[in-house]
C-alpha cells in the first residue's frame, strides 16, 4: 500500500503522518463503498440524525435517492424507514404527468400533521417537480423548507444547515457534466442482488409531450470506468444484476481526457465481461438510436439479458412526427424485425400513449397494429397529459377529450393484456435460467427471480438447493398473465 518503501523511510515525520492519513482515508472509503455499514444502523450513538426519503417517478430516481442517501450519509446522517422520527424528511419527486405531481402534492398533507407537532423537522422536495416548479413550490406549499433539482444534491448538506436556521432555501441549477460519477450510492431498500447503476443524466431529444429535458437538462455521460468500477464493486459484495440506467442509454459516449472513446456497445461489453455470473440489464432505449452492434453484443454474451425496452409512444407516422420521435412507424417495425432476427428470444417491452393531439380513430388503430406486429412481452400505457412548458403545451391544443383518451387507452390495455397472456403461456414447458431474488410474494416455501426476458419466475424450494443469489434452471409449468410457476430441473 506503501509507495516505494525506501523513499518512505526518509520522509519527515509531518509528511510520513500525512501519507498515513490518506491511505487511512482510502481504507476508510473503500470500506464505505463496500457497505460495511447498514444505513438504517439504529444505534442513536452511530447516527446523529435521521433522513426519510421517499421516491416517485422512474428508476433514474430512485437511483438518484441512493445518490443522495450518500452525501447525507457523509455528514453523519442515518436514514430510517419512519418519517415521523425523522429530522429531514424528503421527497424525490416526478414531473411526467400531472397524476404524478398530485401524488406528491397529496403526501405533502400526511406530512403536516407531524411538522404541526415537530416543527424542528424538514421537509425537502427533491427531483423533477422541484426542477419544474422552483421556488414556487415553496410559495404554493407552505410547509415545504428546501427545494432541490437533479442536478444540485451535492449542495444539500449546505443548504439543510442554512434551512436549520428558518431560512427557506432552493437550488435548481442545472449542470452540463455533473454524473455524481465519484459518489458511491448508498442502496437503499436493497435486495443485495440486483442494483441500478447510473450511466448517464439528462436527455437531448425534445420528444413534444415531454417535461424530462427541462427537469434534467442536457445529456451527459459517466466516465466508463466509474461505471465499471460500480458494477466490479457490486459484484465483489454479491450482487448477480446491474441494470445499466438512463434516459436514453443507446446514445452513451463517453471520452476520456486520453482521448480514448465508448459507445454503448462498448460499455455494455465491458460489464458483461466483469463475470458471466453477473447479469446486466439496460434501460431504456430509444428506437431511433439501439444500434445493431448493441444488439449483436447482447447475443454474444449469455449473462447480458435478452430484453429490451423500446417504447414506441404511437404507431401512427404522423403522430409520431408532432411527438418528435424522429422515426416512422416503418422504422420502428423494422428494428422490432432486427431484434427479432438477431436475438430471436428477446423479451420486448414499450411505452404507449394513448389521445395524443389531434390523434384521430385510425391513428388509434395505428398503435394497436404496431402492437399486434410487436407482441410485447409488457407495456406501461398512459392517457396523454399535456405538462406546462413542453413543446406540445405551446404548439397543439389537447384536444382529444378526457373520454376518448381513457376508451382508447382502455382499448390499448386489453389488447396488451391478450398479448402477455399469450407470451407467458408460449413459455409453458420451456426451461429458463432464474437468478433467485428470494421469498416469492405469496410464499416462503416458494422462490422468486427472473429469466433472462425479465420475465418473473415463482417455483417450489424443495426442489433446488440454490439460494438468492444464485441461479437455477426452471421449467415452466403454467402461468399467470405477469408470473410463470415452475419447477426447479436439476
Ligand atoms: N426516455 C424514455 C421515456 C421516459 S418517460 C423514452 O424516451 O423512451 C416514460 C414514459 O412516460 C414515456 O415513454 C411516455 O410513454 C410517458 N410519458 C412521458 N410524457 C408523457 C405525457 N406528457 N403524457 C403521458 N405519458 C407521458
Ligand atoms: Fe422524454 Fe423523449 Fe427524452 Fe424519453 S427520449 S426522456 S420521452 S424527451
Ligand atoms: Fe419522472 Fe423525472 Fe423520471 S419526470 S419519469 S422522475 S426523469
Amino acid at each position: 500500500m506503501i509507495p516505494r518503501v525506501k523513499a518512505y523511510y526518509n520522509l519527515t515525520l509531518t509528511r510520513k503522518s500525512e501519507i498515513m492519513a490518506d491511505i487511512l482515508q482510502k481504507v476508510v472509503n473503500e470500506a464505505r463503498q463496500g457497505e460495511a455499514f447498514s444505513p438504517f444502523e439504529s444505534d442513536p450513538n452511530v447516527f446523529k440524525k435521521r433522513f426519510y426519503i421517499e421516491s416517485y417517478g422512474c428508476q433514474m430516481n430512485f437511483s438518484d435517492s441512493e445518490i443522495v442517501a450518500s452525501i447525507l450519509h457523509q455528514e453523519g446522517y442515518g436514514a430510517t424507514k419512519n418519517y415521523e422520527e425523522a429530522d429531514l424528511v424528503l421527497l424525490n419527486t416526478c414531473s411526467i404527468r400531472e397524476k404524478a405531481e398530485q401524488t406528491v402534492r397529496n403526501r405533502l398533507q400526511a406530512f403536516r400533521k407531524i411538522k404541526d407537532s415537530r416543527p424542528g423537522m424538514l421537509i425537502g422536495v427533491l427531483g423533477c417537480m422541484a426542477e419544474r416548479l422552483k421556488a414556487k413550490f415553496l410559495e404554493e406549499e407552505k410547509l415545504v423548507d428546501v427545494v432541490v433539482g437533479p442536478d444540485a444534491y451535492r449542495s444539500l448538506p449546505g443548504l439543510i444547515n442554512e434551512a436549520e436556521t428558518g431560512q427557506k432555501m432552493v437550488n435548481v441549477l442545472l449542470s452540463r457534466d455533473e454524473t455524481y460519477a465519484d459518489i458511491a450510492p448508498v442502496r437503499l431498500d436493497s435486495n443485495g442482488i440486483t442494483a441500478f447503476v447510473s450511466i448517464m443524466r439528462g436527455c437531448n431529444n425534445m420528444c413534444t409531450f415531454c417535461v424530462v429535458p427541462f427537469t434534467r437538462g442536457r445529456e451527459r455521460s459517466r466516465d466508463a470506468e466509474s461505471i465499471v468500477g460500480e458494477c466490479r464493486n457490486l459484484f465483489e459484495r454479491g450482487f448477480r444484476e446491474v441494470t445499466l440506467l438512463g434516459q436514453n442509454v443507446d446514445s452513451y459516449y463517453y471520452t476520456s481526457a486520453s482521448g480514448d472513446t465508448v459507445n454503448f456497445a462498448g460499455l455494455l461489453e465491458s460489464v458483461a465481461l466483469i463475470s458471466p455470473l453477473l447479469r446486466v440489464r439496460f434501460s431504456t432505449s430509444h428506437p431511433k438510436d439501439i444500434t445493431d452492434d448493441v444488439l449483436h453484443t447482447m447475443a454474444a454474451h449469455e449473462n447480458i439479458c435478452k430484453y429490451i425496452h423500446l417504447p414506441v409512444q404511437s404507431g401512427n407516422t404522423r403522430i409520431l412526427q408532432m411527438m418528435n420521435r424522429t422515426y416512422t412507424r416503418e422504422w420502428y417495425l423494422n428494428k422490432v424485425n432486427r431484434i427479432r432476427e438477431i436475438i430471436p428470444d428477446c423479451g420486448l417491452s414499450t411505452d404507449v400513449i394513448a389521445g395524443f393531439c389531434s390523434e384521430t380513430e385510425e391513428e388509434h388503430q395505428d398503435t394497436l397494429s404496431v402492437m399486434e406486429h410487436s407482441r410485447y412481452d409488457m407495456a406501461y400505457m398512459f392517457a396523454y397529459s399535456e405538462r406546462p412548458g413542453t413543446l406540445a403545451e405551446r404548439r397543439y391544443a389537447d384536444d382529444i377529450p378526457e373520454a376518448v383518451k381513457k376508451r382508447r387507452l382502455e382499448e390499448i390495455i386489453e389488447l396488451q393484456r391478450r398479448h402477455s397472456t399469450e407470451s407467458y403461456l408460449a413459455d409453458v414447458g420451456k426451461t429458463f435460467k432464474v437468478l433467485l431474488e428470494g421469498d416469492s410474494r405469496r410464499s416462503d416455501q416458494q422462490w422468486c427471480g427472473r429469466n433472462s426476458q425479465n420475465k418473473m419466475v415463482v417455483f417450489s424450494k424443495s426442489g433446488t438447493k440454490s439460494k438468492p443469489g444464485e441461479y437455477a434452471e426452471v421449467k415452466i409449468t403454467s402461468s399467470t398473465g405477469a408470473t410463470l410457476i415452475g419447477e426447479a430441473v436439476s
